[in-house]
Order: C-alpha cells, then sequence, then structure tokens
C-alpha cells in the first residue's frame, strides 16, 4: 500500500493516531477519579483531560476529513489538487504538534473543548477555509449532487461559521458582557456538533451506498427528509443549552421543539431495522457494515439520552453531572467513532475476503458491551450527584463521594476494558493494513 497515494489516506491514518492518544489519555484520565494522587506531580487531569477531548475532538474532524477525501476520489474517479490537499494536511499537523506541545507544558489560555492558546485558531481556521476551496473545486464537475455530498457541503460551510463564532471571545465587546458571551458560547458548543455530525452522518450514507448498491441511498427521498431535518437540527437545536442561560425564552421553546423532531429519526431507524437484519447475514463478516449495525444501535441509545435531557425539568437536575460526560461521550464514541472505524476498514481495507479475525471479533463485542457498562456507570454516578445536590439536608460531599465509589469502579474496570477492546481493533486493523495479501 503506498500511504501517499492519496491524501485522504493520511488523514485517515493521522485521524487513527490521534484516537490512540485520545484512548490512552481518556484511560489515565479515569484512574485519577478514584486516585487523585496519581500522575498529580507530571500531568494530572488538568492536562490530560483538555489532552483526551481535543485528540477525541481532532479524530472526528481529521478522520472526517480522509473520508471525504477518499469518497470524492471514487466519486470523480479522479484524486484531483493533490498538492493543495498536501499544505491542507501540512496546516493540520503543524497546529496538532503545536496543540500537544502546548498541553504538555501546561500553556493553555482557551475554553472548553478547546483549550489550547486561541492563537492555534488561526491555523486550525486557515486549513479549514482551504477544505472548503479543494471541495467546491471537486465537486464542480460532479453534475446532480447525490445526498452525502450535500451534507458534507452544508457541513463543511457551517463548520467554518460556528468555529468563527466559537471564538468571537476574544473580542472584548463580547466577553465583558457575561450573558451575551456565555450565550454564544453555548450556542456554539451545540451547533459545532451538529456541523461535524453532517460530515461524519455524509460519510456514511456514501459507504452505505456503496455496500449495497441496491439501497440507492445518494438519491433516496427519506435520505432527503434526514438530510433536511438534520439540517434543520444543526441550525436550531442549540437552544436545548440554554436552558439555565436568562436568555429570552422563544429560545428555550424553539430549542425544545426542534430537539423533539428528532423522534422522526426514531421511527425511521426501527422501519429500517427488519431490512438490515436480512442484509446483515450476507454482510455481517464485512467490518464496515457490523460498525453501522453498531453505530445504529448507539444512535438509538444515544436519542433516548439526548430527548430526556432536553425535558427542561430533567436538565435541571443533569446538569453538571456525569450525565452529560455520559452524552458527551455516548455520542463521539457510539455515533462518530463507529462511524470512522467503518470508513477506516471500508477505504483502507476494501477486500472484503480480508475482513476475518479474532482479534477483531473480539474486541468489536468487547467495545460494544464496555461501553454500555461504561456509560450506564457514568449515568449512575450522575443520578447520585444530582439526589445529593436536591436532598435536605444535604449530606456531607465525602458521603455523596462514598454513595458513588461502586459506579466509579465500575467507570474504572469498564474504562478500561474499552481501552483494551480499541487496542485490539486497532492492532487487528494496522495488521490488516500491512498484510500482504495474494
Ligand atoms: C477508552 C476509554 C475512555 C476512557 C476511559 C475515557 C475517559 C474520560 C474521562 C475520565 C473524561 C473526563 C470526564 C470529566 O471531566 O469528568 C472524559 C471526557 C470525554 N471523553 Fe472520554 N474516555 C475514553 C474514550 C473516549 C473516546 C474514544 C472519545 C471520543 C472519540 C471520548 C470523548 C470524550 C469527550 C468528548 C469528553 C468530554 C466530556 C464532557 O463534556 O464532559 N472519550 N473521558
Amino acid at each position: 500500500m503506498k500511504l501517499s497515494k492519496n491524501t485522504g489516506t493520511l488523514f485517515l491514518l493521522t485521524g487513527l493516531g490521534l484516537f490512540f492518544a485520545s484512548i490512552i489519555f481518556g484511560f489515565l484520565a479515569s484512574i485519577i477519579y478514584q486516585y487523585p494522587e496519581f500522575l498529580k506531580d507530571s500531568l494530572g487531569l488538568i492536562k490530560l483531560r483538555p489532552m483526551h477531548v481535543s485528540a477525541a475532538l481532532f479524530w472526528i474532524l481529521v478522520a472526517a476529513t480522509g473520508a471525504i477525501y477518499k469518497s470524492l476520489a471514487i466519486l470523480t474517479k479522479k484524486d484531483s489538487y493533490p498538492l493543495l490537499q498536501k499544505i491542507h494536511w501540512g496546516l493540520w499537523i503543524f497546529s496538532l504538534l503545536g496543540i500537544f506541545y502546548c498541553y504538555a507544558t501546561g500553556n493553555f489560555g482557551g475554553r472548553e473543548y478547546w483549550e489550547y492558546p486561541p492563537v492555534f485558531a488561526i491555523p486550525i481556521g486557515l486549513a479549514w477555509l482551504l477544505f472548503l476551496l479543494i471541495f467546491f473545486l471537486k465537486v464542480k464537475s460532479i453534475k446532480k449532487w447525490p445526498v452525502y455530498v450535500w451534507m458534507w457541503m452544508t457541513g463543511i460551510v457551517y463548520f467554518l461559521f460556528i468555529f468563527i463564532e466559537n471564538y468571537f471571545w476574544v473580542i472584548p465587546y463580547f466577553r465583558e458582557s457575561f450573558i451575551k458571551d456565555m450565550v454564544i458560547q453555548w450556542k456554539a458548543a451545540g451547533s459545532i456538533v451538529g456541523a461535524y455530525n453532517m460530515l461524519v452522518y455524509g460519510s456514511v450514507f456514501f459507504i452505505m451506498e456503496r455496500i449495497s448498491k441496491k439501497a440507492h441511498t445518494g438519491f433516496n427521498k427519506w435520505a432527503f427528509a434526514l438530510f433536511f431535518l438534520s439540517f434543520f437540527n444543526m441550525l436550531f437545536n442549540w437552544g436545548h443549552h440554554l436552558y439555565l442561560v436568562p436568555t429570552n425564552a422563544s429560545i428555550h421553546y424553539a430549542g425544545y421543539i426542534v430537539s423533539m423532531t428528532e423522534w422522526v429519526f426514531f421511527i425511521k431507524i426501527i422501519y429500517n431495522w427488519k431490512k438490515q437484519v436480512t442484509e446483515a447475514e450476507a454482510f455481517y463478516h464485512y467490518y464496515p457494515y457490523r460498525f453501522i449495525l453498531a453505530f445504529n444501535f448507539w444512535l438509538f441509545f444515544n436519542l433516548t439520552l439526548a430527548l430526556f435531557m432536553s425535558i427542561p425539568v430533567i436538565n435541571l437536575y443533569m446538569h453538571g453531572t456525569h450525565f452529560i460526560t455520559a452524552h458527551a461521550m455516548g455520542t463521539t464514541i457510539g455515533i462518530n467513532t463507529m462511524i470512522l472505524l467503518a470508513a477506516l476498514f471500508f477505504f483502507l481495507v476494501p477486500k472484503k475476503e480480508h475482513h476475518q479475525s479474532q482479534l477483531l471479533n473480539t474486541g468489536f463485542w468487547g467495545i460494544q458491551i464496555s461501553l454500555l457498562v461504561f456509560l450506564l456507570s457514568l449515568m449512575a454516578m450522575g443520578f447520585v450527584k444530582s439526589i445529593w445536590f436536591f436532598e435536605e439536608p444535604q449530606a456531607q460531599f465525602a458521603e455523596m463521594m462514598a454513595r458513588m465509589k461502586p459506579f466509579t469502579l465500575l467507570f474504572i474496570f469498564s474504562g478500561f476494558s474499552l481501552f483494551l477492546s480499541f487496542l485490539g481493533v486497532i492492532s487487528g486493523f494496522v495488521f490488516m493494513l500491512f498484510k500482504k495479501h495474494p
């Protein structure tokens, strides 16, 4: 395999490196939950948390970019603008090296989820602008756009918009008004997820269409209906991030109503499920297909959680507890990571007959089971904390921590098992990548 053949490959493998870093940092961070002295003098949770979260977010962005470049090369039957793509990759590498160096040396200065010094937003912003340009240059030869091209386009444009909005706080006019600052910050945190989901969802539609040609996913009217719904959600569903901010009430109501429209996803998923089960028998051995089925399950799981969290009174109880961590990790692992793992196998180990491995089978099931226990233990921790928060008379903090202990241990244990299972899948993948096939 020639790694330099397509810049999409470079992006996918860089993404895999970030994913690997993210699970190592995440595992180390989880130990600190129970043993606060662990690595206190070197890294500590102060450094490990942003390292873990940034590596996880960058894995999604960088690998999704790789999947889009790979898909466009297949769609347009040529790999155009290779130099521009390499510059794009170079800008990312420059930003990543700078950001992780700053974290390692304790140089922060950013805001939640983007805690690196804000100056690195410039090369990332430029990389994204270049991505936008390359994307439009590449797709201009496609006459009738399938749904996934629309998804990528809206995701790329909207990401740039929100990424800039996310940095409004560096301007004193926004930073100096507490409410204005908070509304923009939380709105940006909510909508940026919608933007990168578009990139990832577009990629899964492309892969699904290629796996099962009969499905015609690209021009299916249901797929377009889902696209418009996700687009609508991407624009407006951030309202539920602002329940606790004393802003105009209509924003809260609109956020709630829009979040509820996502029930339509449920109906669609159940409707499709039966068909997928019969297809699953034919494709089950093929890893991209298996990861897509897993994504479907986690989409269902996370939407249930998110819909309950959108109900204002429940939101009030869950706010500031590990429920939010469960929501963030449940979606980034269960939804984005499952799709991107499918993309890694689909684009880099394309032949179906190569997809047989005991290590991968064990890793795959290890991930699904550990992730369920991992998320349930986080939710249980969140539940214990919110009961404590509202109880009368309130017990001592130490008493609350003691109540939480069994769930904390379960969280660490399942986190370790999740980490090992991911390692199994990564090693199985690397082995397939470098194995000489006849
Ligand atoms: C391998 C097992 C993993 C372990 C043990 C782990 C552990 C942790 C820990 C301890 C935190 C800090 C939570 C806090 O501040 O209280 C965290 C946060 C987070 N993790 Fe992981 N993690 C793992 C894998 C992942 C993966 C694969 C992703 C995504 C690709 C991910 C995404 C996140 C995100 C987005 C947050 C921030 C959550 C928030 O908003 O509070 N994690 N993780």
